[in-house]
């Protein structure tokens, strides 16, 4: 880069630092109320809300309060909600045969919120750990391993499911090989042609997703097991691209990494690479470890917002965050 080699004192970088407002005209990177969605949990059988102790200030929801807090987030201008529901125990099997009640607490959930607030976008996950007894996103084999292909079929229904009770977008984060394209035919056949599929692309077997499970109440059926026959290594990042390649050939509309920060260069070279809308997903362990310090003091609150630039600057176009309605309150 010819500039780079201009000298001093002709160039001077600090000039345009000194002063807020040149700063702020020559930001190269900005948030919006655009960029941010935020994740909730709602609970079968809850009434108001419980806190999750892992997770400083984020509630999971029962539904006779969901509309409340719906209308606090679309008030800020945010556009889209990431839906994750905690089923009743009672509920749980083997094969998530809870998922594909069409008549399931989350389907009957969405289809009120598309009624009270038609222009909010849903976002579904499609994935099997709220509803299986063991805590992995599908079906397992004989020794214990999560079955691909037997994992294809439910997941298909699961997804149709979802998109028939409204959902805007489907997301599909089980990471079993194969399951865009047989979701995209199902909507395909179905008529759900609008549908959007948001694939969890490259999603890593993480330890950052700790405080999820505690959210969702699957930590105690998980355990000490972990998914790494399905979510990728976090020593990889050829197959990253691999990932998200074969989720655009299958018919995904936009594609996503996961987790954010310790993925940064994911996101990056993602973007990059494909130049396709790119979303990241800034975990619960992320936001736990960030908020923990906040509320201890030894961060200052500051560090949230600098953390989600940090995903627009590595080329996101939207980021998935525990912090968004209280970012956008900011904003
Ligand atoms: C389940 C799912 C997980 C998250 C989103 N969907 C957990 C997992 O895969 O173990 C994690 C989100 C978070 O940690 O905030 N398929």
């Amino acid at each position: 880069m010819k500039s780079l080699l201009r000298k001093f004192p002709s160039t001077r970088l600090r000039r345009n630092r000194s002063k807020n407002s040149l700063r702020s005209i020559l930001a190269e990177s900005k948030i919006t109320v655009d960029d941010l969605i935020q994740p909730i949990f709602i609970k079968e059988n809850l009434s108001g809300y419980e806190p999750i102790q892992s997770m400083p200030n984020i509630n999971r929801l029962g539904a006779n309060v969901l509309e409340a807090e719906l209308r606090n987030i679309v008030d800020t201008g945010i556009k889209a909600v990431a839906l994750f529901p905690v089923i009743d125990e009672a509920k749980k099997d083997s094969v998530g045969t809870e998922a594909l009640n069409q008549d399931n607490f989350l389907n009957v959930e969405i289809s009120k919120i598309k009624d009270l607030f038609p222009e909010l976008i849903i976002i579904a996950d499609v994935a099997l750990d709220p509803y299986t007894d063991h805590g992995h996103d599908g079906v397992l084999n004989k020794v214990g391993d999560v079955d691909n292909d037997l994992s294809l079929d439910v997941l298909k229904n699961q997804a149709l499911s979802l998109a028939k009770a409204g959902a805007d977008v489907i997301a599909p984060s089980d990471m079993m090989d194969g399951r865009i394209k047989v979701i995209r035919d199902a909507l395909e056949e179905n008529n759900f042609k609008e549908t959007v599929i948001l694939s969890y692309a490259a999603k890593y077997s993480s330890k950052f997703y700790g405080p999820f499970k505690d959210a969702v109440e699957s930590a105690k059926f998980f355990g000490n097991k972990n998914k790494d026959t399905y979510q990728m290594s976090p020593a990889n990042k050829n197959e990253a691209l691999q990932e998200v390649a074969m989720d655009i050939n299958e018919g995904a509309d936009i594609v996503m990494v996961k987790p954010g920060m310790p993925y940064l260069d994911i996101v990056s070279s993602v973007k990059e690479t494909f130049k396709v809308p790119t979303f990241v997903y800034q975990v619960s362990g992320e936001y736990s470890m960030l908020k923990g310090a906040i509320d201890n003091g030894w961060l200052s609150e500051e560090v949230m917002k600098e953390s989600i630039l940090s995903f627009k600057r590595a080329g996101a176009d939207c980021i998935l965050t525990y912090a968004a309605l209280e970012v956008a309150k900011e904003l």
